[in-house]
């Protein structure tokens, strides 16, 4: 028994040793970035990058520049501030950078699917098909029948629609996306009523792992936690089963087209369900919080809501709903709303901060738009932060933190897309959806879902803040880094449907 201590203490001091030697031992070579071990071996700078990256990343690169290397739980992560310099990075024509195995490795940790060979090939071929172009068409009328029936329930304009009422508007644009979003590309089936509840159900389990989703990535859960992630996890595979499937119609033919390639390559029905799990994640995960930010912004700035008001009512003309009806919409629409574009864009460069990881494989030289040479070493992750970087640049967009919803229109009301920094253009002068092989595949879809959503909330309903002085809530800072930023509280507010006569 005695002895058991010190064999214990040494074992713990080899394990100790083990990980923290290469960090001792690690110095900055020549033309390697500033390299910045941080405070703790092994650890880093690891407490401060979870409790709010974009606090940290500021500091550094005040300390720093634009472009640093940072330890971060034994990992090293250089991090490139300047966007004149991202392009060699994004294109990578030596591909000495690599997206897909890192991916694949925070995939198998987080969801616990583990990826085939080709997947991530297949995901980009499916989602060209059929979430942009031609195959989007057919994905926003699914969508917007699936809007008509979350917000005005199976049987249309139910009498007595246009009481007020009230609700969060996080929780009301979050639950609407969902659901609406979970139906039109998962399937209906021929009862309403049950998709319905389902579908709300779903939602009610999502968002318990939605809110653990930031620290169970960083592993910093409490054990009850991680047994609840856990038990969540199992549950999204049984409700979002290949077996059920046969019993849905309408699945889309986006989550269609990719089953049929799984199960093709011999992937057994569990793993497809842990696949659907993945897709439900990324595709629902973010355009709730947008939407939310989004209405949010208009409910704050009258004269946003007027000018999208105008639009919606041009586009719209006809907006009257009788009892049993569900909305007229004429899809064309989505075409020709500049002000709505550029006032998701905004909401989007104001509240849409990814981080964007590529493994460094070989030895990798960055030459910046400055012309300096930088060596990334072989094993580090590149990493970029265009929130930091881009959105909030002074000189990209002036007074980044303000929201202006014309800041993406011309003055002649034409889509803006001429941004400069040091007097050169700016390729990505926003980058919420990320960029290069990891871009949001799901971009235009996701775009026309918010649209959808907004004209149907600004021409169908009367809406307002409970308390119009609430000040916009600050961002979570937990989440940085993960997509779309939530508030880290909500706001109330009042609906209506608005009265036919
Ligand atoms: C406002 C809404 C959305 C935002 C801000 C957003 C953002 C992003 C970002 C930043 C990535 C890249 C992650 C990385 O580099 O690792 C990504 C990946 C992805 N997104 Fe979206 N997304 C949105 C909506 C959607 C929707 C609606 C869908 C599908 C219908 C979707 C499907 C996907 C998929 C499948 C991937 C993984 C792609 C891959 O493995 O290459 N997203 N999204
Ligand atoms: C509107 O203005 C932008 C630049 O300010 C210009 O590039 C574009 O051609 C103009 N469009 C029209 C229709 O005049």
């Amino acid at each position: 028994m005695v002895l058991w201590g010190p064999v214990l203490g040494v074992l713990l001091v080899v394990i100790a040793g083990y990980l923290c030697l290469p960090g001792l031992f690690r110095q900055q070579r020549p033309h390697e970035p500033p390299l910045d071990k941080g405070p703790w071996p092994w650890l880093g700078h690891v407490i401060p990058f979870r409790k709010n990256m974009f606090e940290f990343l500021k500091h550094m690169r005040a300390k720093h520049g634009d472009v640093f290397t940072v330890q971060l739980g034994g990992q090293y992560f250089t991090f490139v501030m300047d966007p004149l310099s991202f392009g060699p990075i994004l294109k990578d024509v030596e591909r000495k950078l690599d997206f897909v195995q890192y991916a694949e490795e925070l995939v198998l940790k987080v969801f616990g699917y583990s990826a085939g060979q080709g997947d991530h090939q297949m995901i980009r071929s499916a989602s060209t098909k059929y979430l942009m172009g031609d195959g989007l068409k057919d994905l926003n009328k699914a969508m917007l029948n699936c809007l008509s029936l979350v917000m005005l329930g199976p049987t249309g304009r139910s009498r007595g629609a246009d009481r007020w009422q009230e609700d969060s508007l996080f929780h009301f644009c979050y639950r609407i996306l969902f659901k609406a979003g979970f139906l039109s590309l998962f399937g209906c089936t021929e009862d309403k009523e049950q998709d319905l509840l389902q579908a709300e159900e779903l939602f009610v389990q999502f968002r318990k792992f939605d809110l653990l989703f930031p620290r169970f990535v960083y592993s910093l859960l409490w054990p009850r936690e991680w047994l609840a992630v856990g038990q969540l996890q199992q549950l999204f595979h049984k409700m979002l089963s290949v077996e059920h499937f046969p019993e849905r119609d309408g699945v889309s033919s986006w989550i269609h087209y990719m089953l049929r390639h799984l199960r093709e390559g011999g992937v057994t029905p569990a793993m497809q369900d842990k696949f659907n799990f993945m897709m439900l994640w990324a595709s629902q995960g973010n355009t709730g919080p947008t939407s939310f930010w989004a209405l949010l912004f208009l409910l704050k700035h009258p004269e946003a809501m007027q000018a999208v008001r105008e639009e919606a009512t041009q586009v719209l003309r006809e907006a009257r709903l009788e009892a049993n009806q569900y909305f007229v919409f004429e899809l064309s629409a989505l075409q020709c709303t500049p002000v709505l574009d550029s006032v998701i864009q905004e909401t989007l460069r104001l509240g849409a901060a990814p981080t964007l990881y590529r493994r460094v494989h070989e030895d990798y030289t960055l030459k910046t738009a400055s012309e300096k040479e930088y060596l990334f070493r072989h094993g580090d992750v590149v990493a970029l932060f265009p929130y930091l970087s881009v959105h909030m640049d002074p000189e990209i967009h002036p007074d980044p933190t303000a929201f202006k919803y014309n800041r993406f229109l011309n003055p002649n009301g034409s889509r803006k897309v001429d941004f400069y920094k040091a007097g050169k253009k700016i390729h990505h002068y926003t980058m919420p959806w990320g960029a290069g092989v990891s871009v949001c595949p799901g971009r235009f879809f996701a775009f026309s879902e918010m649209k959808l959503f907004v004209l149907l909330m600004v021409r169908y309903f009367d809406l307002e803040l409970v308390d119009p002085d609430t000040p916009v809530p600050p961002m979570d800072p937990q989440r940085w880094g993960f997509g779309t930023i939530q508030p880290s509280h909500s706001v109330r507010f009042r609906y209506r449907l608005q009265p036919t006569e």
